[in-house]
């Protein structure tokens, strides 16, 4: 295979560390984590090897969603510290080869935004046109029957004006009506502003939805996703914004841009990714995080690590040379990858990270580790739906009761899926509150602190973390570097339920991945001979692959 038919990206080869501010690390001790102690902490993910930190939304907010409910784009929540802080926080992170990716949450903004207060004062305000405003249908319900993620219905009743605003998250959150290009402008400006300080690119949250149809049709599809979602998700529309975003901003800078897109498929990630469209580097497809559920019956569904290998397959394939992929097992958004996929008991918690990491960091595109990832965090164990603090969480636990289904049923549920799971404070040490802060925590920590910690994680030599940072390295390292971010992809045995192996190649060098997914010893035979054994997660090393006994949650990465 060869790299000519694509043009070589700076962020090809990057790393991408997410952190979620309000759970990183706190230094004023207030409880809540903060942009000083995200400059405290960027040694440590130096040494880890990220070069890009995506920083969840810092934006001043109410904080109904946690930041995702913007009330000053140019400005730094007070909780979180100051716009000298962001600064410093640029300036740190760069000298330290570490570039900041922003969160920039367009498809809505708070209720508290100072656009919104004036668009709702009246019908006649130049800013109404700014959101999206319908009259009640004859019968005064809503104007169409489309629902929203965190509440039963899109629509909120303004009585004031008698008119209806649109909102697909929490009625705090109205969506801004794209189809007016004063509001486009005003997003423009507003990127240009960040962009100029230095920002290494974009995380769009939710920018799938961007694009509404005009005639705000009835929602026909009521047995999966958010009704309302066949209209809304990879609109046309959304594509021509995203084309004139890039021709109006982004195309001025060298930058990331990464696509949050539910309901999407590897077509759609195409036409976002591919360079000669001039849309974004690429996108976050939720197939693969969608298969052990079904959020709409609220069950869960057993892992199928053939459906899984199919999922990650196909978007490997399919993207290749004509788009880029986005990497990823977990987000501020999905439960703890390792108590997800692999296994959180004391036995295989630390064997099974390692592999889960080796599968993802082998693949072509940008890998995201999530905060407390790399040093396997697992679930917390939620008692009751009032330790919970997520407002979709509370939500889904409102649907689920009134769908008939038990208090204990739910909460297993949302034991299992619940967003409160990957906002738990970082561990970093075993002191109180897992050196997350010195005062009360905003969600108390997991009490596994004590054994699963970063300080514990640097000081051991076999951890997850070492194991991150040597996969890292591969991705950068001359030797495996372009084979690993540009050779192409070839799925092994595609039936097997245990394990998942994959050849990359590139230029006559090919590398093969096998791992097993399963808590037993297996027995597989593969048919090449081995060059050099790359990365074993368990001790010891082999010389051939034929007839080899994979041990639990083993992971070889073998050069053939
Ligand atoms: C995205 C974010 C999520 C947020 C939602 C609304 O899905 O990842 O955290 O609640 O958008 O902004
Ligand atoms: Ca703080």
């Amino acid at each position: 295979m060869s790299t000519e038919q694509l043009e070589q990206r700076w962020w090809h080869d990057a790393v991408v560390y997410q952190i979620y501010p309000r759970s990183f690390n706190d230094v004023n001790g207030d409880g809540i984590g903060d942009i000083p102690g995200i400059i405290e902490k960027l040694d440590y993910i130096q040494g880890l090897g990220a070069n890009v930190i995506w920083l969840s939304p810092v934006y001043k907010s109410p904080m109904d969603d946690n930041g995702y409910d913007i009330s000053g784009y140019r400005e730094i929540a007070p909780e979180f510290g100051t716009m000298a802080d962001m600064e410093v926080l640029l300036k740190e992170a760069d000298r330290r080869g570490i570039k900041i990716v922003m969160d920039l949450v367009v498809n809505h903004t708070s209720d508290e935004h100072p656009w919104f207060i004036e668009s709702k004062s009246s019908k006649d305000n130049p800013k109404r046109d700014w959101y999206i405003w319908k009259d009640p249908k004859e019968d005064g319900s809503e104007p169409n029957n489309w629902e929203s993620f965190f509440k039963p219905k899109a629509w909120t009743l303004d009585e004031a004006t008698g008119q209806y605003y649109l909102h697909l998250f929490s009625n705090k959150q109205p969506d801004l009506n794209w189809a007016n290009p004063e509001v486009r402008e005003a997003i423009y400006d507003m990127m240009h502003f960040w962009l100029k300080k230095g920002l290494g690119g974009f995380r769009m949250d939710v920018i799938n939805m961007i694009g509404k149809p005009s005639d705000f049709p009835d929602a026909t599809i009521f047995d999966s996703g958010v009704a309302g979602w066949e209209h809304w998700s990879n609109n046309l529309l959304a594509h021509q914004y995203l084309r004139e975003m890039h021709e109006k901003v982004l195309k001025h800078y060298d930058v990331l841009t990464v696509g949050e897109t539910p309901f999407t498929t590897t077509l759609d990630g195409r036409y976002y990714s591919h360079p000669a469209r001039n849309e974004i580097s690429m996108i976050f497809q939720f197939e693969h995080v969608s298969i052990d559920r079904e959020e709409h019956n609220a069950v869960k569904k057993d892992f199928d690590l053939v459906q899984y290998k199919e999922i990650m397959s196909r978007w490997q394939e399919d993207l290749y040379q004509k788009g880029w992929n986005s990497l990823y097992w977990s987000n501020h958004d999905q439960p703890r990858t390792v108590s997800r996929y692999g296994s959180d008991s004391p036995e295989y918690r630390v064997i099974s990270a390692k592999m889960l990491g080796t599968v993802l960091h082998m693949m072509s595109g940008t890998p995201y580790i999530y905060q407390g990832e790399e040093i396997g965090m697992t679930n917390k164990h939620f008692n009751n739906i009032e330790e919970f603090n997520d407002l979709m969480a509370k939500f889904h636990y409102q649907k689920m009761l009134q769908r008939g289904i038990s208090d204990e049923d739910a909460i297993a549920f949302l034991n299992d899926f619940s967003r409160d799971h990957a906002r738990v404070p970082v561990q970093w040490d075993n002191s109180e509150h897992a050196g997350f802060t010195t005062g009360t925590p905003w969600l108390p920590v997991n009490q596994n602190y004590a054994d699963i910690n970063a300080e514990q994680a640097i000081n051991d030599e076999s951890s997850i973390y070492h194991h991150y940072r040597q996969l890292i390295a591969l991705r950068k390292s001359d030797e495996f570097g372009k084979v690993i971010v540009y050779g192409d992809h070839t799925l092994l045995d595609p039936q097997d339920s245990e394990v998942y192996a994959y050849i990359r190649s590139i230029d006559g060098k090919s590398l093969l991945t096998i791992a097993n997914f399963s808590s037993q010893t297996v027995q597989r035979t593969y048919p090449y001979s081995v060059k050099q054994i790359v990365i074993n997660n368990y001790p010891g090393s082999l010389s051939s692959i034929h007839n080899i006994e994979l041990k639990p949650y083993q992971a070889l990465v073998i050069e053939i």
